[in-house]
């Protein structure tokens, strides 16, 4: 397809103002000369050409709203249209954020009242909102995690215990803040290796960085031995919270003794995690690490809502103002929207992993074919590598079907990773679909296997060099 700059000709216009009928302000007056561009190289077009050209670009993408999204590990589920249209409420989107607190009493309730439902979701004595994203949230979490260690002059404890499934952004928000970053392993049910697990926990550890579910998506059962182990040596329960879909109004992690963790709003409640939009990462706390909460939080003292600055030894400011409201309203609307019924969401995703889990049993290789899987499961290829196929052919072959692909060598415990999560939101047959086109492709992968190392043949744009696509991205024309 043609560049937008390809189809432009000079002089076309879609749509032309009227003639100025005041005294034009001659620019040249105000903005010396250096400053003044003198051709903007905008493309030329007629209004249909830029409606047909954006309506084909948008026809090229696979989005939620015309396909599955089973990247694992992003709860790529549906985003109730309600939702958008709350978040597109005009008085809400056009809030400057330096208006006066007395005008913006409703905005900052709305705040207020989703930070109580994810304390109550969460089973927290505090939450945050404004992290933008999970990674952010992390990053705040072990400032927390930091803060609490100084103040009671723990100096020594510099270790932050991260297990070798974890998200890559575990191990990397705590090298940031400045923690060593100790690899525990995983024993054979995917839980952490207790063994290892205690023989690195010491006087020196601050915090171990969990998930759970992990990205395995299995459930660490031993979650409340290991914070009492932790607690023991004043060493904190870091909870990454980015698999929140699978317990989410089941159990409340703040009952298993989590000191903190982060939601990642953009999956469990509702915003697309994949579109590099904005995200939200709140972040909740135990007593021991709420006074150290960044300012400003959204309070209520029984009349009205305010941004609270008052918090002595809080770690500071984390974002220029007060984070992504327009996440938080389509969180807060998403979770109304359940009520009482919240647990819904985590039981069908539950359901819904394990039944495709089943569906494809004997398709590929699993490592933990004995364990119950949460909200996601992981698959190997590694069956298919005698044919000279991988899981990067099979994850490409899928799109010819019509599916977005897993995610694809994460963890990387698992070689030739497939990491499966269909989400709450798909219906049976969507599954049973799936799950017909992925033996497809192994029977394609044992029959015919160069046809899928040359997969995909129906996309725009067949394979690209990814690696490259970013270390060295062309993002302008010419
Ligand atoms: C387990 C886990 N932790 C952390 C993150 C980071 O979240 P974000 O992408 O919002 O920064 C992700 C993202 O997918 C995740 O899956």
């Amino acid at each position: 397809m043609e560049l937008i700059f390809e189809i432009s000709k000079p002089g076309r216009r879609g749509y032309r103002l009227p003639e100025l009928d005041v005294e034009r302000v001659c620019v040249e007056e105000h903005i010396p000369a250096q400053y003044l561009r003198k051709d903007l190289n905008l493309p030329e077009l007629d209004e249909l050409q830029v409606v047909r050209h954006f309506t084909k670009l948008s026809q090229m993408n696979y989005a939620i709203d015309t396909t599955m999204v089973p990247l694992g590990s992003c709860s790529m589920k549906y985003n109730p249209r309600i939702n958008e249209e709350l978040a597109g409420i005009k008085e809400f989107q056009e809030v400057h954020p330096l208006t006066d607190e007395s005008c913006i009493q409703g905005t900052l309730r709305l705040a207020y009242e989703l930070k109580e439902l994810l304390k109550e979701l969460g089973g927290f004595a505090e939450v945050s909102l404004q992290p933008a994203a999970g990674a952010h949230g992390e990053l705040l979490g072990l400032l927390l995690v930091r803060a609490y260690h100084l103040d009671k002059g723990n100096t020594q404890k510099k270790k932050v215990l991260i297990p070798d499934s974890a998200h890559g952004t575990n191990p990397a928000s705590a090298a940031l803040c400045g923690f060593d970053v100790i690899t525990v392993k995983s024993d054979k049910h995917g839980e952490l290796d207790w063994e290892d697990f205690l023989s690195k926990l010491d006087h020196r550890t601050a915090c171990l960085m969990i998930t759970n579910p992990n990205t395995l998506g299995i459930f660490e059962r031993r979650i409340e031995r290991i914070v009492q182990k932790l607690h023991e040596l004043d060493a904190l329960l870091y909870m990454d919270g980015a698999n929140f879909n699978a317990v989410v109004g089941l159990a409340k992690p703040g009952d298993w003794g989590v000191d903190v963790m982060h939601f990642n709003l953009h999956k469990t409640f509702s915003t697309p995690h994949g579109g590099g939009g904005p995200g939200s990462g709140p972040v909740g706390v135990s007593e021991r690490l709420r006074d150290y909460l960044p300012v400003p939080q959204i309070d209520y003292d029984g009349e009205r809502y305010f941004l609270n600055w008052d918090i002595p030894k809080s770690v500071g400011k984390l974002l220029a103002f007060y984070g992504h409201f327009g996440v938080w309203l389509r969180a807060l609307a998403y979770i109304l929207s359940y009520g009482n019924e919240i647990k819904k969401v985590s039981e069908f995703s539950v359901l819904n992993a394990r039944y495709l889990k089943r569906l494809l049993e004997g398709v590929f290789k699993d490592d933990y074919p004995d364990v119950p899987c949460m909200h996601e499961f992981v698959l190997s290829a590694r069956n298919l590598l005698k044919h000279g196929v991988n899981a990067m052919d099979v994850a490409k072959r899928l799109l010819d079907y019509g599916y977005y692909a897993p995610t694809v060598y994460f963890p990387l415990i698992v070689k030739e990773a497939l990491m499966i999560e269909p989400t709450e939101a798909e219906n049976l047959d969507t599954l049973r679909d799936f799950a017909e086109a992925l033996k497809k492709i192994v029977q394609e992968a044992k029959d015919n296997p160069s046809l899928l190392k040359e997969a995909p043949y129906t996309t725009p744009v067949r394979r690209i060099k990814e690696a490259e696509a970013n270390r060295k991205p062309k993002l302008r024309w010419k």
